[in-house]
């Protein structure tokens, strides 16, 4: 298996920058996931470490060996698609053995690796048939396994699961997780899906046009998320963000909004010394907005009425959809809440996970 090495790598499609000054390491053994919405350059990385794009500018080494002008077939990587284009006549078996007979590789050699792909991956009793007999799930696992055969150093995935619907995606996503570990490989997988991308990565790369946002392991990411994009991107539903002033009264920071004022814990406020009188956005997560019979917990907290607008019952908690002044908000509430919409309730917010952000650079402050 594989380092992979990013170094200040750019991609330009004639005017368009597609990629921007990508530095990024991904380690051996490592699954990274690369995510960002549609457009913002994922796969064209992903391309360009496989070999299929022409990197504009930087470089790029896998395992300390700069690879920017070796050609895709002999960098040692595979690389799984959507579409995961199975050949139709061919049984399972034939489909993931044909890249290894191209290659030349002895007809005993290719058998053992095929059964232990195959082992891997539960298709064992499947090699006799051909795709159209498959499910969804099957024929992407095939496409797992003509990738696992050719015993790569690194494995490159661009949304391998989207065509499957979302019961096999979560069963996929599982299974995943349970290859990589036992192949100890290193694995670039690329996503605009947020759940897969919090619960397949140990690190996260958020991307937004072309530019890496964010590296960390993603409860880091949706934690302590470094802006407003990043904020709002990792997590469903999204993070709310109200604007709002910073006022100092006396030692303690105060947040103030239309209809909505808090005292920000002390430990905290400091951290917002360089704003006071200016505008910021508060930020707040869905989970983070209780009722008041639930939230006892809770150390530090505000408390506001609100009109219910809508809610949504989701059997496991139920989600209140409500607004601070003109701006939407919604709360997570306990499954037994029912609030009627238009009627008064009070919501509870916990201090301790508040963010702010600043609107000029949408950097995080706190
Ligand atoms: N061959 C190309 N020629 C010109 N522009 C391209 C080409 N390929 C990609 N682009 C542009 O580069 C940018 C990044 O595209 P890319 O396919 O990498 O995005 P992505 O993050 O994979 O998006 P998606 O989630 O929709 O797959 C887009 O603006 C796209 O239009
Ligand atoms: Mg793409």
């Amino acid at each position: 298996m594989a380092n992979v090495l990013l170094e200040d790598v750019s991609k330009y499609f004639g005017d368009v920058q597609a990629v921007r000054d990508v530095n990024l390491e991904i380690k051996d053994k490592e699954f990274v996931v690369l995510v960002g919405p549609s457009g913002c350059g994922k796969t064209t990385t992903l391309r360009m470490i496989a070999g299929l794009e022409e990197v504009s500018e930087g470089k790029i080494s896998i395992n300390g060996r700069l690879v920017n002008d070796v050609p895709p077939k002999d960098r040692n990587i595979a690389m799984v698609f959507q579409s995961y284009a199975l050949y139709p006549h061919m049984k399972v078996y034939d489909n993931m053995a044909f890249g290894l007979k191209l290659r030349g590789i002895p007809k005993k050699d290719i058998d053992g690796r095929v059964r232990e792909a195959g082992e891997i991956l539960g298709l064992t009793s499947y090699l006799d048939r051909l795709p159209k007999h498959l499910s969804g799930g099957q024929r992407q696992r095939v496409a797992l396994g003509r990738a696992i055969v050719r015993n790569p150093q690194v494995f490159l995935m661009d949304e391998p699961l989207s065509n499957l619907d979302a019961k096999l995606r979560v069963s996929m996503r599982a299974e995943l997780q349970r290859i990589h570990r036992k192949l100890e490989a290193t694995i670039v997988y690329v996503t605009h899906d947020q759940i897969e991308a919090m619960t397949l990565g140990q690190r996260v790369a958020v991307i937004l046009n072309g530019e890496l946002q964010q590296v960390e392991n993603p409860l880091n990411v949706y934690e302590k998320p470094v802006n407003r994009f990043v904020a709002g991107f990792m997590g469903s539903p999204p993070m709310n963000f109200v604007k709002g002033t910073i006022r100092k009264k006396g030692a303690v920071y105060v947040f103030e909004a239309e209809g909505f004022s808090f005292e920000v814990p002390v430990d905290l406020g400091g951290l917002l010394a360089g704003h006071v009188d200016k505008e910021v956005v508060f930020g707040l997560r869905p989970e983070d907005i209780w009722d008041v019979p639930s939230s006892n917990w809770i150390e530090q907290k505000a408390q506001l009425e609100v009109v219910v607008d809508f809610r949504e019952l989701m059997g496991s908690d139920t989600y209140v959809y409500v607004k601070i002044g003109k701006t939407p908000i919604t709360g997570r509430i306990g499954a037994m809440s029912d609030p009627k919409p238009g009627s008064k309730y009070n919501l509870v917010f916990n201090l301790r996970k508040i963010h702010f952000f600043d609107p000029a650079t949408q950097k995080a402050i706190i």
